[in-house]
């Protein structure tokens, strides 16, 4: 069964001047959307799940159990990876312990010499495993308390420290932000994903808060070393919205559309959809 962690899919990725999508997970209906997308299009997929969304479906080994198992029941053979998103050291520890195969540890809040320690041990626990670890530096911006703070630049000198450590891919702020983009947002600093590029090599980049950034940006970090963009409001906005049309046209109301699978089956159609749209883009169709 194609359940692996993400070591191949992103060297190859780096190799060939593509990235692969990590799409988030939110609920059953998400699992079953990008699945579906990933193996429709023939696509290497990254599912990736945060700490809310791991209390909200039972934890890493209910997540990491019900994908493989999702996976078997729709005959996926397309590679597929679990993957921890802005892990805490517990978080990470507790999804490798829990079967899934990528773990991220974000330590961009430490200071960079505890950073750097607690990745280290993180690398150490995760490799015994065979499980491949995103490491970041510089915070990534977003909204906070309804607050939206413009991302970080991360320092290459501290991105190539933690290289060297045996990381798998890294995620180095470069002025993006998660959620909404505010309107006086200066877009990506290219210049400093080139100068990481330079101290970091062969790694694979990971690029944050991959709704709303203009497409043609999106493609520029491409082909400047990012092989993984992380895509989740424009997915959960996808879903939201085909919800909220089927229930303002009525149809909940209409023979059996009070049943929840009927319900969420136009999100679930319109976040395959949105995933596909960005697989296009990142240029991972036909990559599997
Ligand atoms: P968006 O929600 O902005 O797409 O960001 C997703 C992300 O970076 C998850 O780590």
């Amino acid at each position: 069964m194609p359940y692996v962690n993400a070591k191949e899919m992103l060297a190859d990725a780096k190799r060939n001047h593509y990235a692969v999508g990590h799409f988030n997970l939110n609920n059953m209906e998400s699992v079953r959307a990008f699945l579906l997308a990933a193996e429709e299009q023939r696509s290497p997929i990254i599912l990736g799940v945060s700490g809310g969304t791991a209390k909200y479906m039972g934890g890493y080994k209910t997540i990491a159990d019900m994908v493989r198992d999702f996976m078997d029941f729709l005959k996926i053979t397309v590679p597929v990876c679990t993957h921890v998103d802005h892990g805490t050291y517990e978080e990470a520890m507790a999804a490798i312990d829990g079967g899934f195969s990528s773990v991220m540890f974000d330590g961009s809040k430490y200071p960079i010499e505890e950073n750097i320690a607690k990745t280290r041990e993180v690398v150490r626990r995760a490799h015994e495993k065979g499980i491949t670890v995103e490491a970041e530096v510089g915070a990534i911006g977003g909204e906070e308390d309804g607050r939206i703070a413009m991302g970080e630049c991360a320092d290459p000198e501290q991105c190539e420290r933690i290289a060297s450590l045996g990381i798998d891919f890294l995620a180095a702020g470069i002025g993006n932000i998660h959620g909404k983009y505010p309107a006086n947002w200066p877009g990506l600093r290219f210049d400093v994903l080139e100068a990481i590029q330079k101290k970091t090599g062969d790694l694979p980049l990971v690029l944050h808060g991959g709704s709303g950034i203009p497409d043609e940006m999106v493609r520029q970090a491409i082909t400047l070393g990012v092989s993984k963009v992380n895509v989740n409001t424009e997915c959960q906005i996808a879903f939201t919205e085909a919800t909220r049309a089927f229930i303002e046209a009525g149809k909940d109301r209409e023979g059996r559309g009070f049943t929840p699978r009927a319900l969420l089956a136009p999100g679930l159609e319109a976040t395959k959809a949105k995933c596909i749209e960005k697989m296009t883009l990142f240029g991972s169709i036909g990559k599997a």
